[in-house]
């Protein structure tokens, strides 16, 4: 039998010493040739307006400018939408959002370029603006036709319960503040050839909608991507920069780079959905849900963009890890005058999750009974009760383990009455607690971006050459396909090259994303691997005819057949004299998944990813201000094959969590402009932020039971929604200053000023009902 041997090796990302002292490539960072042009983009000030007159002689007539660009200079198609139309990369007569880029310049320099953008003379006429989730509802402006899921009979259900609430719950928008912002830059070639070097998740698209605005075919342009310097979901879609870009250099026919101020980039980007919710829940004596009605609007912005697979996301996790026996949720693709809403880690699902953990919350409040009970008392089992409501067998559950595991491990108990206690003795420090667990699923929900590509060269010194179709965005994924094939072929690891993400060496590859780069791009990687050897081995049989091979090791720079031994470096010596090919493509795509979009059911996951976090805080109750004292987590990474990066993207996204549930608010007014645009009107978690202590742990039992590589599971998106028990824990702090006989009315994000609001409405309530 063939023994499988897991990675499990803690090695620093391959990039870390580059990182830090300022030697990796950007985009920004690659040498321009003489003559390369700067651009700029202007934008509109205003939200919902037609354009009137656009006057740009100013502009033209600026200091170093070379050209200006409209939307008459696009001879293709307009519009950078990914799968539906809606975003165009210029509007000729109607601008939708404060910050809709209307024209661009290529100038000499950076700053010459920014300066003429601002002597642009543009004439509005005004329309009035749908900014807010309710006043698109209230005018049914949508972008998309909303779903609805049903399962059994909810309003009975509710009817027949013993207990009953409803209520509403918003989440908060959040900004991606990638420390590398949008940057794109393009070298024309021969016969209108373009070379994009862009900082985007998604080169692949990014050369199909270069392509499709210039009317050229996707052959004439390639993308390069080193590495980005954050995404997070900002650079899934977002092609406005490398499109705008690209037609400055195609106009102009110069190398040209266009790099956003942080402002700009802020300003024109899109962002998280913010998310409004309405419910009605029946449960009985111990809390456990009968029959739900949720109702889920987001604010999408503009255009629809990816707008239907993150609500889409959000519907397929409203049950978080709980059995829904009964359930109805509906959502709302709310259409406003603000920059197009976009893909965030989490991708929707997070706002889903966070919307039902409210519920079993006001639940556990309502029953005065402890939170994470009532939690318990939902779960899914392992044998009954384990169907989702889309339909999906649950096969992989180890909720119970992990949530038991973590109680214990944090001493929860103990510490939820010693904070009573303190509560009751202390008068304006609050405390709180909470455990708050994670159900998160694994693939693309649009089933054929679940593929991905890889290429492997073998040189003949023996050293390694690795392409792939996946994005380094600093989650490490580089570092651990590499470990992936060094492993495959018993090598070390610095016999493995890593090379740019390149359209023109993997072609139609998927956005890095769905958590899902290293699943994907590491077993294509793997297939191409397994190919070589094959090539390897028959070519070994043949010239020492050895038959009846049983097993066959690569292993500390050897290959091992049977009793024989043969140095990795000299069979490929060898195999290259014998005119054998020592590279090859490799192709994985996702099996057992697929998903009737129309009736909302079957398999859209391969796997699910199962986390716990409790969180401990104080909270201020005459400022609002709140610490976090202590975080424990429990996260299953199944076999992971780097449990140094997985930590690190642990910490990570849990703080980024922690960001958008606690701090960081972004504002718009009521005429559309957005107000938080830089470090000094938007707050992101700072280093100060981070918990006081912080106990991070890799579920030692995890293994993914599915077919992953390595048997490893994603820690991508999943962790951001650890910092939910952040939110419930604050929550839980307001609830003290009610003697927890009252149930806080707390949105998110739970900013001093939210938290201040909420206590004092508790306490009117209180007093109004005393
Ligand atoms: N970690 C870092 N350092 N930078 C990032 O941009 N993006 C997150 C997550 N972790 C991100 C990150 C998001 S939104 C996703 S989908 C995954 O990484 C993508 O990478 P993966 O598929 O390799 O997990
Ligand atoms: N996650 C992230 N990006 C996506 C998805 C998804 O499920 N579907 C389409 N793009
Ligand atoms: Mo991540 S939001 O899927 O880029």
């Amino acid at each position: 039998m063939k023994k499988t041997f897991f990675i499990n090796e803690k090695r620093p990302h391959d990039s870390a010493r580059k990182h830090v002292s300022g030697l990796a490539d950007y985009t920004d960072d690659i040498n321009e040739p003489h003559g390369t042009l700067h651009g700029a983009v202007g934008w509109s000030k205003q939200a919902h307006a037609l354009i009137k007159k656009i006057d740009l002689s100013e502009v033209w007539k600026s200091e170093g400018v070379i050209t200006v660009i409209t939307t008459s200079d696009i001879p293709g198609r307009n519009d950078v939408g990914p799968v539906f139309n809606g975003d165009p990369i210029f509007p000729s007569k109607k601008v939708e959002f404060y910050g809709q880029p209307l024209f661009a310049v290529a100038a000499t320099t950076t700053e010459l370029a920014r300066k003429a953008v601002l002597k642009a003379k543009i004439v509005y006429k005004i329309l009035k603006p749908i900014i807010t989730i309710k006043e698109a509802l209230k005018k049914k402006n949508f972008v998309l036709k909303g779903k609805k899921i049903q399962r059994g009979n909810p309003t009975n259900a509710i009817l027949k319960s013993k207990n009953f609430l409803k209520g509403n719950f918003t989440t908060g928008s959040q900004e991606h503040f990638y420390l590398e912002g949008q940057v794109a830059f393009v070298i024309p070639k021969e016969d209108k050839d373009l070379l994009v070097y862009s900082s985007t998740q998604h080169p692949s698209e990014t050369q199909q909608i270069i392509a499709k605005m210039l009317n050229q075919k996707s052959n004439s342009v390639t993308v390069l991507v080193r590495r980005i310097g954050g995404g997070f979901g900002g650079k899934e879609t977002n092609f406005l920069t490398s499109s705008i870009c690209a037609l400055l250099a195609s106009k102009t026919n110069k190398p040209v780079k266009l790099r956003l101020d942080r402002d700009d980039d802020i300003i024109m980007t899109g962002k998280r959905h913010d998310f409004y919710s309405d419910f009605e829940v029946g449960f009985n004596d111990v809390g456990v849900i009968e029959g739900l009605k949720i109702k889920l609007a987001s604010r999408c912005g503009m255009s629809a963009d990816l707008s239907g697979a993150i609500n889409e996301r959000a519907l397929l996790h409203i049950d978080n890890a709980y059995y829904l026996s009964n359930v109805q949720v509906q959502n709302y693709l709310c259409k406003t005058n603000t920059v197009s809403s976009t893909a965030f880690r989490g991708f929707g699902g997070n706002q889903g999750m966070m919307a039902i953990e409210n519920i079993i919350d006001n639940i556990a409040r309502y029953l005065e009974k402890d939170p994470a009970q009532v939690r318990k008392n939902n779960f899914y089992k392992k044998n009954s009760k384990n169907i989702t409501h889309y339909g999906m067998k649950i096969e992989d559950n180890v909720i119970q383990e992990i949530f038991n595991r973590l109680i214990k491990k944090s001493n929860y108990k103990k510490r939820y009455s010693k904070i009573k206690k303190f509560n009751l003795n202390n008068r304006y420090l609050k405390k709180g607690i909470a455990i708050t667990p994670v159900k998160f699923g694994i693939s693309f929900t649009t089933i054929h971006l679940n593929q991905a590509g890889a290429l492997v060269h073998i040189y003949t010194d023996g050293s390694v050459y690795l392409n792939h179709g996946g994005i380094e965005m600093g989650q490490g994924t580089n570092t651990k396909i590499a470990q992936l094939v060094s492993n495959a072929f018993g090598l070390s690891y610095d016999k493995v090259k890593i090379s740019s993400t390149n359209t023109s060496k993997v072609p139609n590859t998927s956005a890095s994303a769905a958590s899902s780069t290293t699943d994907l791009n590491g077993a294509a990687a793997l297939n191409a691997v397994s190919k070589i050897k094959e090539n390897l081995e028959k070519f070994i049989k043949k010239k020492y005819n050895i038959k009846n091979i049983k097993n066959v090791v690569y292993k500390n720079g050897l290959i091992k057949f049977n009793k024989k031994s043969f140095k990795f470096n000299s069979v490929i010596q060898e195999a290259y004299l014998n005119r054998i090919s020592l590279s090859s493509s490799g192709f994985y795509s996702t099996p057992k998944i697929q998903f009737n979009k129309k009736m909302f059911s079957g398999r859209p996951f391969l796997y699910f990813c199962y986390g716990a976090s409790v969180t401990e805080v104080t909270i201020d109750t005459l400022t609002g201000e709140n610490i976090i004292d202590r975080v424990d987590i429990l996260q299953d990474a199944g076999k992971a094959i780097n449990p140094a990066l997985e930590l690190g993207q642990i910490e990570g996204g849990f703080v980024q969590g922690q960001g958008w549930l606690t701090m960081e608010e972004v504002n718009w007014k009521p005429n559309g402009q957005i107000t938080t645009i830089s470090p000094s009107t938007y707050k992101i978690p700072a280093s100060s932020d981070i918990p006081k202590i912080f106990n991070v742990e890799i579920f030692k039992q995890g293994k993914n039971k599915e077919n992953v590589v390595n048997k490893s599971k994603t820690t991508g998106e999943p962790p951001l929604m650890l910092a939910m028990s952040v939110f419930y824990a604050i929550k839980d702090a307001v609830a003290s200053a009610g003697e927890y006989k009252v149930i806080p009315k707390l949105d998110a994000p739970a900013t001093p000023e939210k938290i201040l609001m909420s206590l004092n409405e508790l306490k009117n309530r209180i007093r109004y009902s005393s």
